[in-house]
């Protein structure tokens, strides 16, 4: 079983040999791997039937069916949180993680890869009782991603914590990609917007002397 970098790198988060929740579990190809990788035990949800059914023939033919249970659900409803250790949620957007997340009082480890607004997603997660273990940048494919391991507990974080995040800020891979990223932006700004040119300078300046 070989996984995409993105979803081999949320896999390093996960806990080994402890009990995962994979919401929005896809084709349960992370439980595969888990499972057969991690000593995973693993409930994969998903609000799709027809993912589920790639799912399950998925997990038959590598005959995995007493190590992975299916549940059809909308996030962790009718699911039993308490009895798991880790909660996966990857390859959705903030605002959906966030509803999942708030619907249910919850004490576990989160490992969470979500396509947008991270910044958001850190303080939302922290304002629920959380700290931040760590942070993998990868790029995939050409796309960038951000996985993060939340552990319940307290932090005092600061804006640049939640703006690049507390282990990311010192990544300097991840510092190059946003430096692009800026330098980008600014080439398309017209001479005249100094102002707005002159932000994107500032920022770039920043994150070229980790300020
Ligand atoms: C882009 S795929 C990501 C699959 C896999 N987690 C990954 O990272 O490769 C998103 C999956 O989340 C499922 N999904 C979206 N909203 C959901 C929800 N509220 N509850 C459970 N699954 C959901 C979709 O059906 C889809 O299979």
């Amino acid at each position: 079983m070989i996984l995409s970098k993105r979803l081999q790198a949320v896999a390093t988060l996960v806990d080994i040999g402890v009990k995962v929740i994979d919401v929005g579990c896809d084709h349960a190809l992370l439980d595969i791997y888990l499972t057969l990788n991690n000593d995973n035990k693993c409930i994969a949800s998903d609000i799709n039937n027809n993912a589920l059914d790639m799912a399950k023939k998925n997990i038959d033919k590598y005959n995995l069916n007493s190590k992975i249970e299916i549940r059809l659900t909308d996030g962790l409803k009718g699911i039993d949180v308490e009895d798991t250790d880790n909660i996966v949620i990857s390859g959705m957007g903030t605002h959906t993680i966030l509803e999942i997340l708030k619907s249910h009082k919850l004490s576990n480890t989160l490992i969470i890869s979500s396509n947008n607004d991270i910044e958001l997603l850190r303080r939302e997660i922290v304002n629920m009782g959380y700290y931040i273990d760590s942070e993998i940048f990868i790029i995939d494919h050409g796309k960038s991603y951000i996985i993060i391991k939340f552990m319940k507990g307290g932090n005092e974080y600061k804006e640049k914590d939640y703006i690049l995040g507390p282990i990311l800020k010192n990544n300097v891979e991840y510092r190059k990609y946003l430096i692009k990223q800026q330098e980008k932006i600014l080439k398309k700004i017209p001479k005249k917007k100094i102002f707005i040119r002159l932000k994107y300078k500032i920022n770039i300046f920043k994150l070229k002397m980790n300020i």
